[in-house]
């Protein structure tokens, strides 16, 4: 792995999170996230993919960059800050306005009973971003971002609102406070079908206009394909290939990646992506083994993948974790 941290704007770091769950008497410990290191460049603002099944760790990820659970070791360093390190002070007027999340369930972060335009405006009072008497323009130039206006908003209760525009009013509100980055966790799993692409489109937008960065977390890998610069593909905690969506979902390295290609449609921008493809639970005992948490469903398994746990290697831009590559180059 790469750390030159004056290249990155979030640098991740062997991060892991262990969980410990009560059965009657005894605990078992849950490795979420084990060991997991990506970056996202400061150099220019790019979108990462974070896809995996069910299970596999991504929201935990999201959630211990957001703060919002703390991590079992490792490091999360944004603009070369170590996030354990900030003073309260710095969390409340730096880090959670440069840091945004956005959930799946627009719906969620909204009351029922309060006019959309609220949650806007608080916003933007909370954090003191614009004069009082320029707030209605700012709120406006922000809606107009993600493609909605004030006075198409205005009013309106959450329940009036489509998905889609939903989705729409909390990247707006997201974009009150002007982060660099976005941590959206699934945020189109929700959507209609048909609207999906739309709020892809939008985050790539956003990235190219905007320059904000998106870690964007996903179980559906054509949008991820579509999406994303970079991707990085979990598996039970662990991150098994990552690099390039060109060249991780193109020619992918990783036994497991090569079985998700297989449910990937041709890499045409042209065509219409109304399905939706998911990744393939695996049944959570596979993990128990000590060596590669593949092992037991990979087609090219040798007896070193039951004994011990692959690294990652560095091969053709990419890392992978899988012994088929040790004798490349190690990352
Ligand atoms: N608060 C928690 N307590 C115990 N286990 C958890 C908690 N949150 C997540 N997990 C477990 O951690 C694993 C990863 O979960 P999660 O990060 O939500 O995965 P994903 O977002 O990829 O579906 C799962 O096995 C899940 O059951
Ligand atoms: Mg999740």
């Amino acid at each position: 792995m790469i750390h030159n941290t004056d290249e990155n704007l979030l640098d991740i770091a062997d991060l892991t999170k262990v969980f410990s769950l009560r059965q009657g008497f005894s605990t078992t410990k849950l490795v979420a996230v084990d060991k997991a290191s990506f970056v996202l460049k400061a150099t220019q603002p790019e979108i990462v993919a974070l896809a995996g099944e069910s299970g596999s760790g991504k929201t935990t990820v999201a959630r211990m960059i957001l703060g919002l659970t703390e991590p079992t070791s490792g490091i999360i360093r944004y603009k070369n800050k170590n996030l354990t390190q900030l003073t309260r002070q710095e969390k409340r007027s730096w880090f959670l306005k440069e840091v945004q999340p956005i959930f799946q369930n627009p719906f969620a972060t909204f009351s029922p009973l309060k006019r959309i335009e609220t949650y806007l405006f608080e916003t933007a009072s909370n954090y003191n971003v614009v004069e009082k008497e320029n707030v209605n323009q700012y709120v406006d130039d922000i809606l107009n971002l993600v493609g909605l206006s004030l006075a198409e908003i205005s009013g309106r209760y959450p329940n009036e609102l489509s998905g889609g525009q939903a989705q729409r009013v909390s990247v707006a509100r997201a974009l009150i406070t002007a982060p660099s980055l976005l941590v959206a966790d699934e945020p189109v799993s929700m959507v209609d079908a048909s609207l999906r692409m739309s709020i892809v489109n939008l985050f790539r937008q956003l990235k190219d206009e905007q320059a904000v960065s998106v870690l964007y977390i996903t179980h559906d890998l054509a949008t991820a394909y579509y999406a994303a610069d970079r991707i990085a593909i979990m598996l039970g905690g662990w991150i098994v290939e990552y690099g390039s969506v060109e060249k991780v979902l193109g020619q992918p390295l990783h036994p497991y990646t090569q079985n998700l290609k297989q449910s990937i449609p041709d890499p045409d921008p042209d065509r219409k992506w109304e399905g939706q493809i998911n990744l393939a639970v695996l049944e959570t005992d596979e993990f128990t083994n000590m060596g590669c948490k593949y092992a037991s469903r990979c087609p090219e398994v040798m007896e070193v993948c039951k004994q011990k746990i692959p690294t990652d290697f560095l091969v053709e831009d990419r890392t992978v974790k899988c012994f088929l590559y040790e004798d490349k180059n190690q990352a």
